[in-house]
């Protein structure tokens, strides 16, 4: 039966890291994949999170099955943490959340309870957006209709002609957002822009799936659920997927939430034993491991002290590294303005670089960069700067 399959292309993300293991150099650079790395350049466990991992180790008695919704502490301390403990929201009966496997296994679920309740919805993504929401939501059987959210001349957000899509979208469709740190772009939507965005939701009709990846990294942990936390004030309906790969570092254990405010209690019991029955059928339950971690962190004082603390350095240390780089190529022969990279929030910026200057850089000088020009920042340390920032120059020439 397989003589009909054709060998699809690699992601282009996890394609270029694989590419970048297989690399012998040892100056060279990832600037790919989403992931974190300090400035040694590694991608440790956070501390809060190993203490909490050795706490596990005493603390769990058995390994047997927890059940489709996961763990429950970890569903109620994940909506406080999105939402804030004190949204009003959260004693709404409105409300429900179960833990997935990752972000990606969050989208997924979202999609596919969106697909039983509403099959002709079709599904909004700005231009651009990561790349893979379309296949994994596309593959939930949504049609995807596109907006236009950033301009790669001006390094802004088109905010009129994003209104003026938005402003035409029919009701009952889905409009995909990202809660913080854009992916690619790292261009967030301003508070303002969120609200006009809530008013339309509201007049046309249509209801916002948000996804949230790199709460924590952008502004901080309040600050970068705004968006959220402001939409579950006033829509009557919401989804939102959110992950704790970045911000907890649990990249690899799969640890994530899919959460759906509904118009009343009754309807979100409903839509909560729907989404049971799409894990059900999907994967059955979601790995534990992870989600057990981030309940202990976020429910212990001193964890989520260590934790927030751990957090609020990563994100000062992507900030500074963004000014760092767009410091050191601003005086490039290419006459390029790269001012945009300090400003933007989270892990990723354009660097706006074509494929022969990317080509260029990977195969001459190791520096790893995915084909968008999208750059991971935190793949910059005080040791690589140097070479990195001289690549990038050369290339420019
Ligand atoms: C990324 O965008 O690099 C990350 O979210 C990792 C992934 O799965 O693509």
């Amino acid at each position: 039966m397989f003589e009909s399959l054709k060998p699809v292309a690699m992601d282009p993300i996890l394609g270029l890291m694989a590419a970048f293991r297989a690399d012998t150099r040892t100056n060279k650079i990832d600037l790919g994949v989403g992931v974190y790395m300090n400035d040694l350049g590694l991608t440790p466990v956070m501390t809060s999170v190993k203490e909490a991992e050795t706490q596990l180790m005493q603390l769990e008695t058995t390994k047997s099955y927890q059940g489709i919704a996961g763990d429950p502490d970890y569903n109620q301390r994940i909506l406080e943490l999105l939402f804030g403990a004190d949204h009003s929201i959260l004693n709404s009966g409105r409300i429900k959340s179960i833990q997935t496997p990752g972000g990606s296994g969050a989208l997924r679920v979202g999609a596919e309870v969106i697909q039983r309740a509403r099959p002709e919805a079709k599904l909004w993504v700005g231009v651009p957006t990561w790349p893979n929401h379309i296949p994994l939501l596309g593959g939930a059987g949504f049609e995807i209709e596109e907006y236009p959210y950033y301009n790669r001349d001006s390094h802004q957000i088109e905010t009129q002609a994003m209104l003026e899509t938005l402003g035409q979208v029919p009701a009952g469709d889905m409009v995909l957002l990202h809660g913080c740190c854009h992916n690619p772009t790292g261009a967030d939507l301003t508070h303002e822009q969120w609200d006009l965005i809530a008013d339309l939701a509201l007049e046309r009709g249509f209801i916002p799936f948000i996804d949230t990846a790199y709460q924590g990294l952008g502004d901080g942990l309040d600050e970068d659920a705004y968006g959220l936390r402001m939409m579950a004030e006033r829509l009557p309906e919401l989804v939102v997927a959110s992950s704790c790969s970045k911000n907890f570092g649990l990249y690899r254990e799969r640890t994530g939430s899919i959460t759906f405010i509904a118009d009343s209690a009754e309807q979100a019991d409903i839509v909560a034993s729907q989404t049971m029955s799409v894990a059900r059928q999907m994967y059955s339950m979601p790995p534990a491991h992870g989600a057990l971690l981030v309940s202990l962190v976020l429910g212990d004082q001193q964890l989520r002290a260590s934790w927030e603390a751990e957090l609020t350095e990563v994100r000062e240390r992507i900030q500074s590294m963004r000014s760092l780089l767009a410091d050191n190529i601003r005086n490039n022969a290419a006459g390029i303005d790269f001012s945009h990279i300090k400003q933007q929030k989270g892990m990723f910026s354009f660097l706006g670089l074509n494929t022969a200057q990317l080509d260029q850089l990977r195969e001459e000088y190791g520096v790893y960069i995915v084909s968008s020009s999208r750059v991971n920042l935190a793949g910059i340390n005080s040791n690589n700067i140097g070479y990195l920032s001289d690549s990038i120059l050369s290339v420019l020439k």
